[in-house]
């Protein structure tokens, strides 16, 4: 059997593999409510043998939304309307998860595909908060975050968390990457708070881990949390992988099980050095120096290639995005490749070997 196709245990949930969905969001939703789109989609990747389905990232509050077209869980009604897609994932032998997050200064966008850009209020976009009155280039400045308001959110990470759990979920993943609000309280380039939220690393990481404990504290003991970084900027004085490491450490203390490592998103004139498995050495890197189960991500699309990155030590678990939206099988057509028998959907047997 090829590490691929090889189960995974943390805490009580058992991955039937390491071939993960990684969090993309839909841009399909009214008002937060997963739709069809979302059962179709999501349950096509859990029918595709997926080990974990993560949803894309889901809004703790409405403003905490990357566009209008978001899914989000701030209320029970949106919770209720995941059961079905949990309960059809769990039924395909694939164990569901949810990305939580809060966009930030890059909230209030429209969808890519409509360029993309600020959403005016008037249009119904909102004012975008983070650390500090600093935008997101031409973007508008977004609203510097009171210590209540930093309150309020850590509560909304828990609120939500507490009713993924009631969704059935059984992994939850804390957004703290690409640039949305978590990430700016992270990086120098966009916090420049002069209170307990800003300066050195403890400041600059505080929101960070005040949110996992309090997703931790309501979610159940026996449930993995995981917590998705990037491990740089890409920029002169930004976040980096050391900090990264360092963070990742701590936070094995706060009782994350796994970080998913992804990188970028801060500034625009970030230079990433793209390429296959560009972020995987960063995964190596966190592994390494936290102890810390990881999933690496970006760029991973071919089985054997996967297949590297688990036997040499780099990651536990590898996520895809686009090779996922290209052929929603593709851990199916892994193991075929591989030479792997795993359970195949009963109505899908005679494309089995
Ligand atoms: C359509 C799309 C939507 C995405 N949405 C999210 C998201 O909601 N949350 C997130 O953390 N990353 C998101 N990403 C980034 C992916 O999770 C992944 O890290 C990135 O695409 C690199 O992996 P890949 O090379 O396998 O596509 C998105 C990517 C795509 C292609």
């Amino acid at each position: 059997m090829s590490r691929l196709l090889s189960p995974l245990t943390l805490r009580g949930t058992t991955f039937r593999n390491r071939a993960w969905v990684a969090p993309m969001c839909q841009y399909s939703s009214a008002d937060g409510f997963p739709s069809d789109w979302h059962l179709v989609h999501l349950g096509a990747r859990a029918t595709g043998g997926a080990g974990l389905v993560m949803t894309e990232a889901t809004a703790v509050t409405p403003e905490g939304r990357i566009s209008p077209a978001d899914a989000g869980i701030w209320s029970d009604a949106q919770a209720q309307a995941y059961e079905r897609i949990t309960a059809f994932v769990r039924d395909q032998g694939a164990v569901p998860g949810i990305q939580l997050a809060h966009a930030g200064r890059k909230a209030s966008t429209g969808r890519p595909w409509e360029g993309g850009g600020y959403v005016d209020p008037a249009e119904g976009g909102w004012q975008t908060v983070a650390p500090s009155p600093l935008a997101f280039g031409d973007w508008p400045v977004p609203k510097e975050l009171s210590v209540d308001e930093i309150g309020q959110l850590v509560a909304a990470f828990a609120d939500a968390a507490r009713r993924a759990v009631a969704s059935g979920f059984e992994v939850v993943e804390v957004h703290a990457a690409h640039g949305y609000l978590i990430h700016e309280f992270l990086s120098p380039l966009s916090n420049q708070r002069a209170d307990g939220y800003g300066g050195d690393l403890d400041g600059r990481s505080r929101l960070l881990v005040e949110v996992v404990d309090a997703v931790r504290d309501v979610w159940p003991a026996d449930r993995p949390v995981f917590v998705r970084l990037s491990a740089t900027d890409w920029a002169e004085g930004g976040w980096t992988l050391e900090e990264t490491v360092e963070v990742s450490r701590r936070l094995a203390a706060h009782g994350v099980d796994l970080v998913d490592v992804s990188s970028g998103g801060m500034v625009r004139h970030q230079e990433i050095a793209v390429g296959p498995g560009y972020q995987v050495p960063f995964a190596w890197a966190v592994r390494a120096g936290s102890g810390l189960h990881v999933a690496a991500v970006g760029l991973i699309t071919e089985p054997l290639q996967a297949e590297q990155v688990l036997v040499d030590g780099s990651a536990d678990a590898v996520m895809l995005a686009r090779a996922l939206l290209r052929d929603p099988a593709w851990p199916l057509r892994a193991a075929h490749q591989l030479g792997d028998d795993v359970a195949w959907p009963e109505p899908y047997q005679r494309a089995r070997w």
